[in-house]
This record gives structure tokens, C-alpha cells and sequence, in this order.
């Protein structure tokens, strides 16, 4: 990940491997847009759209980076003729405290950034964006996924993500030897994501534990018959697996050393900080199934539906081979006595660096 003790934005640009880095700052809305693209070896650049207040441009910068990384190794590992790259819209304040219309206007702009790009990135939903703000965004620019289906689009990626980490925890159970019925998962955060892949864990039998910060949601997932834990109690509640379905960047070094579970695996990219803390995972016999190999589900719904004119039926069969991509990750890991995280990284850099490097104009 990033470093953010690194001084300035330049810093930042000169040190990332990656191939661009665009960024505008809008006086009228306040806000600065960034659009990161890690590389487009394997074709275009792909990544969606993350709005969010954060604490400085820098982190917004470097967030932006790190999952425009995490792209190019998600597309590379799902075998998707896509490169890597994302966009940051970082808001003057709180999502929730923009007006309809400055999100709006917001939109627009964006979407009139990505067309500049002409075509060498391309958007999609992400954390606070949905089908709905694709179609804002498709007014300006055609370089979109994930619109709604009324606009002619896959729609949301949310069903096909929570179908990929519930393939990826049976995966992962299976190669400890074990069942999933009866054994407890935590699900941090019952957004699109959580509350779907909580129900297909319940269906199965397991003891479905969960936190939301929103209370609506943790009242509905009572309702539904889980156990809901408070918020500060996620990584510290005993369980067969953690499933981190809200943010990034909740398991640092001191977690990794304490956290109560067998395996971790959940949707949330780059939950894990850095390469130490998936060593401390490791060396604990804690089995992470690396982010971008479990949460491809999206990404295969919306390039399987929108580039490769797959049906829903031929989404459903990529996103269970998801099972299949994640034991040659744990094979290749036990063979190297390195962290599951390291090995897919290997498998998605070398299919990377197998296409030729785009010439230098
Ligand atoms: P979402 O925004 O619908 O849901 C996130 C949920 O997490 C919200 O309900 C929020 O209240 C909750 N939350 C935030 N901070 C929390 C905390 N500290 N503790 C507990 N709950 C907290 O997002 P969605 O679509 O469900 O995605 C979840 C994660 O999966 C995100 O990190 C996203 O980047 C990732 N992801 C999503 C994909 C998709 O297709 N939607 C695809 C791949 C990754
Ligand atoms: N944001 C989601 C992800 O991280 C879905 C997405 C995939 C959006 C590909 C755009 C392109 O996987």
C-alpha cells in the first residue's frame, strides 16, 4: 500500500509504478477528482467510482492508487481482457450533506473527465456510487459499467460479488477440511454486499454474526435472525471466519496478531495494510483468501455482461470458477510457504507481463 508518510502529492505520483494519474479540482463544488490507471496491458483500464470525504487530498490520492493496483490483479486472476485503474471523488464534506443537485453537478463532472480519457479507463459502482449515478455519468461519457438495466446496462454487481466470497468461504473452509454448515462467520458491514451474502450463509447453516454502523440495517438483520454484535466488537469475536464487507484497511499488524478467526475472507478491497500483517496472518495459521480473488464477482457480472455478452447463467458459472481460482492460489501458496496474497499476485503479474508493454509514443 501506499505510503502516506511520503511528503507531498508529487511524492506520491513519482514513487507509484502505475501508468497515470489525472486529477482536477472543481472551485464551484469544492471537490477534487482523481482517476488513477494502474495499467492497461491487458486492455482498457477498469475500476469504479469512490466517493468519500477524506481527511486529506493526499489519502484520496493514495487510496485511489492502491485500488487501482488492486484492479489490474482482480481483472489478471479472473482472466477479464481488462486493465486496472479507479477513480476518487473526494467531497468537500459528507456524502449524505451534498444536495441532489451538487451530486448531480458532481456526476457530470466526472463523467466529462473520464471522456477526456477517451476510452482508456472505464467507471463503474463503487463505495457510495450506484446504477443510478452511472446513468448521470453516461450522459457525458460512454466509458461506463453497471448502469441501470432500464439504461441499458448490467445493473448493480452486488448479488454476483456476495456470490463470489460465499463460493470463496466454502472454497476456504474446504481446504481446512472443513464444512460450512455450523460454523460461525462475522460479517462486518450488511450493505449490498453483506446483507446478501449473510442470507446464502444462513440458508447454508452457518451462525451468522454481524455489525453495521447503521442502525436500520442492524435491526433488519436482527429481524432476519442473525446475531448482531456492535460495531467495536467485529475483530474481536470468535469465529471460523471473519468476512470484512465494509472498508478497506482494517487489518493492520496489531489485528493480524490478535484477531479470533480461522480464515478471512470477505468482499472489502485491500482490507489487509500490508504484506507484514498478511505474513502475521500466515504465521498463525489464519487462512486469508486474498481480496481481489474473492470479491471478483462484481467485475466478472459487469465486463462478462457488458464487453464478453455473457447471460446471467454464464456470470453465475465464472463467479463459482472463482472456487477453483482460489485452490491453485492455496496450492501455489503451501508450494512457496508464502501468503495466499503473494502467491496470487504472482499468478496475476505474470499473465500481466505475458502481453507485450504498450509502445511509448
Ligand atoms: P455498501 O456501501 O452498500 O455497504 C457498506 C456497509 O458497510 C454499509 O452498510 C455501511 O454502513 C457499513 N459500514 C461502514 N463502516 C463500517 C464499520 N466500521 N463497521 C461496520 N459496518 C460498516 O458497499 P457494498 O457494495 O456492500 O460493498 C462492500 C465492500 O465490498 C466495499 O468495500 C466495496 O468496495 C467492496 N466491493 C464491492 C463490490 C460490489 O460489487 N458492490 C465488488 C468488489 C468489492
Ligand atoms: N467496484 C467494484 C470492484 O471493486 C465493481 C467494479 C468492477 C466496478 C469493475 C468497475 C469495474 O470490483
Amino acid at each position: 500500500m501506499t505510503n502516506l508518510s511520503d511528503g507531498s502529492i508529487l511524492d506520491q505520483v513519482h514513487e507509484w509504478s502505475g501508468e497515470l494519474t489525472a486529477t482536477r479540482f472543481d472551485v464551484e463544488t469544492g471537490t477534487h477528482f482523481i482517476i488513477r490507471i494502474d495499467s492497461t496491458r491487458r486492455g482498457p483500464a477498469a475500476g469504479g467510482t469512490r466517493a468519500a470525504h477524506y481527511p486529506s487530498v493526499l489519502e484520496a490520492m493514495a487510496d485511489a492508487a492502491d485500488l487501482a493496483s488492486a484492479m489490474t490483479l482482480k481483472m489478471a486472476i479472473s482472466d477479464l481482457p481488462m486493465g486496472g485503474g479507479k477513480s476518487v471523488i473526494a467531497l468537500p464534506r459528507p456524502r449524505s450533506e451534498l444536495s441532489p443537485a451538487q451530486w448531480t453537478r458532481i456526476l457530470e463532472l466526472h463523467g466529462d473527465n473520464i471522456e477526456k480519457l477517451r476510452g482508456s479507463y472505464w467507471t463503474g459502482p463503487d463505495v457510495n456510487t450506484n446504477s443510478a449515478d452511472m446513468d448521470v455519468i453516461a450522459q457525458r461519457t460512454s466509458h461506463v459499467f453497471g448502469r441501470s438495466p432500464e439504461n441499458g446496462g448490467a445493473g448493480s454487481s452486488a448479488h454476483n460479488t456476495a456470490l463470489g466470497v460465499f463460493t470463496s468461504i466454502e472454497t476456504t473452509l474446504a481446504w481446512q477440511g472443513r464444512d460450512l454448515a455450523g460454523r460461525t462467520i462475522v460479517v462486518q458491514g450488511l450493505g449490498a454486499v453483506g446483507l446478501d451474502l449473510a442470507a446464502m450463509l444462513f440458508d447454508a447453516g452457518a451462525t451468522v454474526i454481524v455489525c453495521d454502523r447503521d442502525q436500520v440495517r442492524s435491526a433488519i438483520a436482527e429481524r432476519l435472525g442473525y446475531k448482531v454484535i456492535r460495531v467495536e466488537e467485529a475483530l474481536s469475536t470468535p469465529c471460523d471466519v471473519f468476512a470484512p464487507c465494509a472498508m478497506g484497511g482494517v487489518i493492520d499488524r496489531n489485528v493480524a496478531a490478535s484477531i479470533p478467526a480461522g480464515a478471512i475472507v470477505g468482499a472489502a478491497n485491500n482490507p489487509v495494510t500490508d504484506e507484514h500483517a498478511e505474513a502475521i496472518l500466515m504465521r498463525r495459521g489464519i487462512q486469508y483468501a486474498p481480496d481481489f480473488v474473492a470479491n471478483a464477482g462484481g467485475a466478472l457480472h459487469l465486463v462478462g455482461r457488458e464487453v464478453l455478452g455473457w447471460s446471467e447463467g454464464a456470470v453465475q458459472q465464472a463467479v463459482r470458477g472463482i472456487g477453483k481460482t482460489l485452490t491453485e492460489v492455496f496450492e501455489l501458496s503451501a508450494s512457496l510457504d508464502n501468503a495466499p496474497p503473494a502467491a496470487a499476485r504472482q499468478i496475476a503479474r505474470q499473465r500481466v507481463e505475458s502481453v507485450p508493454a504498450p509502445r511509448r509514443g
